[in-house]
């Protein structure tokens, strides 16, 4: 038989281990709010999809925030030391961290942390395919457990980059904690260039997790059609639909999928009824003050240096030093 003559598929990163994400799900789903952990959303096909939201005219964050950049990245990285390494928390793409790299050429290494790990990889590829002189040295994992950074860095002043608002999308509790192990991990001195997105009005808000086009509904039902693939379960996408809005009382978009009639779902050995209306709490995402941002990450034992935000005051990047 002749050889392919294309190469063999790279074998593809290992998702989270099977077992965890079907106990998270039934667990999720045996409360009587349902809920499953928003981490789950990204899949190849979740990091494309969010990929494709952050291009939509209403989803104003990333717009917004590679404006901020853009204006003051430079001002910003001339307190980093040349030769550091900048650890990203939930890279996702690598278009922010190509305009940050444009403000801080000396960068030695680049650590992208991702549970999205197809996609992490594929997207290290092509940085590194760009930026040849970079070492790339992505991470596959979930950054809210224990985590090692690679020995490539060890000894190297580093720099946290936590972009995007993905600080919102836990509680702020979780993320005061969260905030607090970045710290330990960056260690005494480190800078922490983090984004966080603003309250700001409802209709904004709305339809930034509602939009026209429909994606962010499919990136959000995305979340059962991957338990289906993954957990062998036997959800009827069209049986449910996507549910978002501003809660203003918590300060937070909450996203759900709403079941449009009785019925029971198998997940594996398991059976789950669902009410007609009721839903899977899949996602929040909170909206910050400046004010109440600073004292979370003043809380979580950071000192905050610089707040910059854009002319419209939608989105803000928070400068920070261990
Ligand atoms: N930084 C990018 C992507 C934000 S989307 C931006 O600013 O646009 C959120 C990213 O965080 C996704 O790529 C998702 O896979 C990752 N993520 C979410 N929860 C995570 C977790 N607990 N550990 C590691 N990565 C996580
Ligand atoms: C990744 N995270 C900050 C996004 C957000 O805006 O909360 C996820 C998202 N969910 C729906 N649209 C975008």
């Amino acid at each position: 038989m002749n050889a392919p003559a294309y190469p063999a598929p790279r074998p593809a990163v290992p998702g989270p281990d099977r077992g965890t994400f079907l106990r998270d799900v039934v667990e999720g789903l045996g409360y009587p709010q349902k809920t499953i952990p928003a981490k789950y959303f990204y899949d190849l096909e979740g990091s494309r999809l969010f990929d494709e939201i952050t291009r939509l005219p209403e989803y104003y964050p990333t717009r917004t925030e590679l404006s901020i950049l853009r204006r003051y990245g430079t001002e910003v990285m001339a307190e980093v030391p040349a030769g550091s390494a900048v650890v990203e928390f939930g890279a996702g793409s690598t278009e922010k961290i190509r305009v940050l790299l444009e403000a801080l050429p000396d960068v030695a290494a680049y650590v992208p942390v991702d549970v999205s790990g197809d996609f992490l990889e594929a997207q290290a590829d092509a940085l590194r395919a760009d930026r040849p002189g970079l070492r790339v040295v992505p991470v596959v994992g979930d950054f809210t457990r224990e985590m090692t950074l690679p020995p490539e860095v060890a000894g190297l002043p580093l720099l946290g980059f936590f972009p995007g608002s993905t600080i919102g999308n836990f509680e702020p509790a979780t993320a005061r904690s969260l905030l607090t192990r970045f710290r330990d991990l960056l260690g005494p001195g480190a800078l922490l260039v983090l984004g966080v997105d603003l309250v700001k009005d409802d209709a904004v808000l709305n339809a930034a997790y509602d939009d026209a086009a429909g994606v962010t509904a499919r990136f959000n039902l995305n979340l059962l059609a991957r338990i289906n693939r993954e957990l062998g379960a036997d959800f009827l996408l069209e049986r449910f639909r996507h549910k978002a809005f501003f809660n203003r009382s918590r300060s937070r978009i909450e996203m759900h999928l709403e079941s449009l009639s009785a019925q029971t779902v198998r997940i594996g050995d398991h059976v789950v009824q669902f009410a007609p209306g009721e839903t899977i709490h899949t996602e929040n995402s909170y909206k910050y003050t400046p004010a109440r941002f600073e004292a979370l990450a003043s809380e979580a034992g950071w000192t905050v240096r610089r707040v910059l935000t854009d002319d419209g005051r939608r989105f803000a990047m928070f400068v920070l030093r261990a």
